[in-house]
């Protein structure tokens, strides 16, 4: 426990959702901590639960209901328990979250955390539950550092909302208005994470993360020059970034730029021009293609992966299979792929009818999860026999004598730890780069053998500095 706190004061948080989300709950937790909570790590053990939540799908609402619902017992035994909402369905269903039943103490959108810890204090005090979902234009929370190291990487979020108002998505209404964060807090965070916690990767977060745009003309490839020059970062990587803010200059900085990592995600959503001209996407199949190619070109061994959804309304059979060929001629390394869900205040939801039966939608999403699944197996394949400059990031779920870390391209590699080394022996490698002879794969996972021996002053390769000068 920390000092301070008290046994009154203890905090749970669970986060559902991106990592957007997650960075959040980092965040929320700091605000608490500097009043004196202490997370635990169960929800029995608290005294304020919070649960920070997701509206992307129904079904993200669904266990949500489902969480709050196995909470209940515990507000019963202890009344004194105070129990949030946060996040986007708290956005997205304001009041209306208090009056089903459920043990919901406070509701509260992403923008209004700076007041959590007051409101639950009132709580406490007896002053009622509260509901806060006022989107802001300018909130960045960007003095605020965030509890989200976990190892050696870290997220810092550089930009939040979203204008594209894509027709399916919800989130322009749980997030509001595109605001970006001043740099110059960005690049301190980014160096505090450096020299304090030893992270040795970022990855730069935003709904659309490289639409990052200040009023003086720096852009997200000028942003993460900065980071470069001005951190000893090892590896940046960003999610999601929209495929229509990819210039040329972005390309050609990834591909000139070592420690800015050479993975893509690059979310097609649908290979119809006509679904995504429907979806409000501002590219069509063929411009889609032709960003792929450039990428391509550029970064011969980019690491790409995408978002899908399947049965958009109007979605026809011959529309699917458009999906399948770009999917094909793409040859993504991994897919998330979805069923549309309806999701309230979309221009979908106003403008179509969800008209493709459920049973067509589960058809294609196992037909196009069944593609995506051998073409990702056989990209893995491909990479056998391959070197790669590996981030040692911990051990392998399976065993501590296994290491694990992933390539510039965004790949899990599992590798056995340098011989006569152990678990205690972990915290002087993790964060450092090593050379992996790839020689098998599974569906998701490479194995590979580690070249300890190429550093002979022990194990010193790319330290913050060499990186530098590399
Ligand atoms: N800003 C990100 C998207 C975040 S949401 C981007 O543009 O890439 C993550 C993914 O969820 C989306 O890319 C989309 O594929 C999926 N998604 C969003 N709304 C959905 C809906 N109503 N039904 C099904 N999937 C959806
Ligand atoms: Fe949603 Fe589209 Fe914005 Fe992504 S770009 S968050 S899919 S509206
Ligand atoms: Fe979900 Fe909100 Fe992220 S809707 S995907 S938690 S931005």
């Amino acid at each position: 426990m920390k000092d301070g706190s008290t046994s009154a004061n203890r905090l749970f948080v669970e986060t559902y959702g991106c990592q957007m989300n997650e960075y959040d709950s980092g965040i929320v937790k700091r605000l608490f901590g500097d009043r004196g909570y202490s997370t635990v790590q169960s929800e029995s053990d608290a005294d304020v639960i919070l649960l920070n939540t997701c509206a992307i799908r129904e079904k993200a609402h669904e266990r949500v209901y489902g969480r709050l619902q196995s909470l209940n017992h515990l507000k019963r035994k202890n009344p004194g328990l105070v129990i949030g909402v946060l996040g986007c369905m708290a956005q997205n269903l304001g009041e209306d979250l208090h009056g089903m039943g459920l043990p919901v103490d406070l509701v509260l959108g992403p923008d209004n955390y700076r007041d959590l810890p007051q409101l639950v204090e009132d709580i406490r005090t007896g002053k009622g539950g509260a509901t806060l979902a006022r989107l802001s234009s300018s909130e960045t929370y960007e003095e605020i550092e965030p509890e989200v190291v976990s190892g050696c990487l870290a997220f810092v979020t550089i930009m939040r909302g979203c204008d594209n108002f894509c027709s399916f998505c919800v989130v322009p209404f749980t997030r509001g208005r595109e605001r970006s964060r001043n740099p110059d807090s960005i690049v301190q965070e980014v160096q505090n994470l450096v020299k304090n916690r030893n992270v040795a990767e970022v990855t730069l977060l935003g709904q659309n993360v490289n639409s990052y745009k200040m009023d003086d003309g720096l852009d997200f490839a000028g942003l993460v020059r900065r980071i470069l020059d001005e951190t000893e970062i090892k590896r940046i990587r960003f999610t999601s970034p929209h495929p229509h803010d990819f210039p040329l200059h972005l390309l050609e900085l990834m591909a000139e730029e070592k420690r800015f990592c050479n993975h893509i995600h690059l979310p097609l959503q649908a290979g119809s021009t006509d679904v995504l001209n429907r979806m409000n996407r501002d590219y069509s199949r063929e411009s889609f293609l032709t960003l792929v190619g450039q990428i391509r070109e550029l970064m011969p061994d980019v690491g790409l992966t995408t978002d899908i959804i399947v049965g958009f309304p109007g979605e026809t059979e011959e529309q699917f299979q458009e999906t399948l060929e770009v999917v094909e001629q793409c040859q993504f390394d991994m897919a998330y792929m979805f069923k549309y869900s309806e999701r309230e205040h979309t221009l979908a939801r106003k403008k179509f009818a969800d008209d493709v039966p459920e049973d067509v939608k589960l058809d294609r999403l196992s037909r196009l999860i069944s593609l995506q699944t051998s073409l990702g197996a056989q990209k893995n394949r491909q990479e056998v026999g391959k070197v790669h400059e590996v981030l040692i990031e911990g051990t392998s779920k399976r065993s501590t004598s296994d290491w694990m870390g992933r390539t510039d391209s965004g790949k899990v590699v599992v590798f056995p730890a340098p011989e006569g080394t152990g678990i205690q022996d972990l915290e002087s490698y993790r964060g450092q780069l090593v050379h992996v002879e790839i020689q098998s794969c599974t569906q998701a996972t490479l194995k590979g053998i580690a070249r300890w021996e190429e550093h002979p002053t022990g194990f010193e390769v790319a330290t913050a500095d060499s990186t530098l000068a590399s």
